[in-house]
């Protein structure tokens, strides 16, 4: 057990950790233990310098403004989405161009939403990522109400609770099961390493080989 680990890294289970550690590896980094196996909230590494949170996704960008955690990774999405409550508080050094996908704007199939949008209505769209779509939908001048969800948004406008929403799209093969379309984009994501300003100066000797090594085992873009 690590008992006064100098770094600490915040990390969401699920697919930013899976697509993480084969990074971490070649950053020489084994994580000895797994958040699927183990109810654990604070994982050893194979340093004992190092020692990694579990934390829910959106929480991660919390943890390194705070400095409770020096680094961590976090997806685009949940960066932009932070960053208008919380500006300029995070050094995002690498996109490290994993757990890709994109936000959309959804709708039910049939529902005309390029008729919606020409005739000025105001359109009631659901989502987790307030900001995101406020800025997009004020952008594109259309006229909204926003309705915060925390998960399964693409069940809002099959229940008269939408007529729209913002999520995160990959293969489509959540809209297609629930009989929504994408009818337009928001903005590509990908996961991003984001830094703790005070950590990168008052660690440096021990963060920056590990953001160089993440840098390098970064996959390419394509
Ligand atoms: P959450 O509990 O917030 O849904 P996830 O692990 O599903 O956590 O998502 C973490 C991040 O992974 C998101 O912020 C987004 O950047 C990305 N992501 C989410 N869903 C997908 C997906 N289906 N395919 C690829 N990346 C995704
Ligand atoms: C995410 C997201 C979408 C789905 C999109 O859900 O919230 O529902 O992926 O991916 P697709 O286009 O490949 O279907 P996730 O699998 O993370 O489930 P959860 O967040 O609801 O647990
Ligand atoms: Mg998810």
């Amino acid at each position: 057990m690590t008992q006064n680990p100098q770094l600490t890294m915040a990390l969401s289970k699920g697919r930013i950790f899976e697509e993480t550690l084969p990074l971490l590896e070649q950053a020489g980094i084994v994580v000895t233990e797994h958040p699927d196996q183990s109810r654990k909230l604070i994982l050893p590494t194979s340093r004992d310098d190092l020692r990694i949170l579990i934390v829910r996704a959106s929480d991660v960008p919390t943890y390194v403004q705070y400095g409770a955690a020096d680094f961590g990774i976090a997806g685009k999405d949940v960066l932009y989405e932070y960053s208008k409550e919380h500006p300029g508080g995070l050094y995002q050094p690498i996109d490290l161009n994993i757990a890709r996908c994109r936000l959309a704007v959804a709708v039910r199939e049939g529902f005309d939403y390029e008729a919606a949008v020409r005739q000025g209505a105001r359109l009631r769209v659901a989502t987790k990522y307030v900001n995101v779509a406020r800025e997009h939908f004020a952008r594109k001048g259309v006229y909204v109400d926003i309705i915060k969800l925390y998960g399964s948004m693409e069940l809002a406008p099959l229940v008269g609770l939408a007529d729209a929403i913002v999520d995160v799209v990959s293969t489509g093969g959540t809209l297609r099961a629930n009989g929504l379309v994408a009818v337009e984009d928001v903005m590509p994501v990908s996961s991003r390493l984001i830094v703790n300003q005070a950590a990168l100066k008052t660690r440096a000797a021990v963060l920056q080989p590990i953001l160089d090594a993440f840098e390098h085992a970064t996959p390419s873009q394509g």
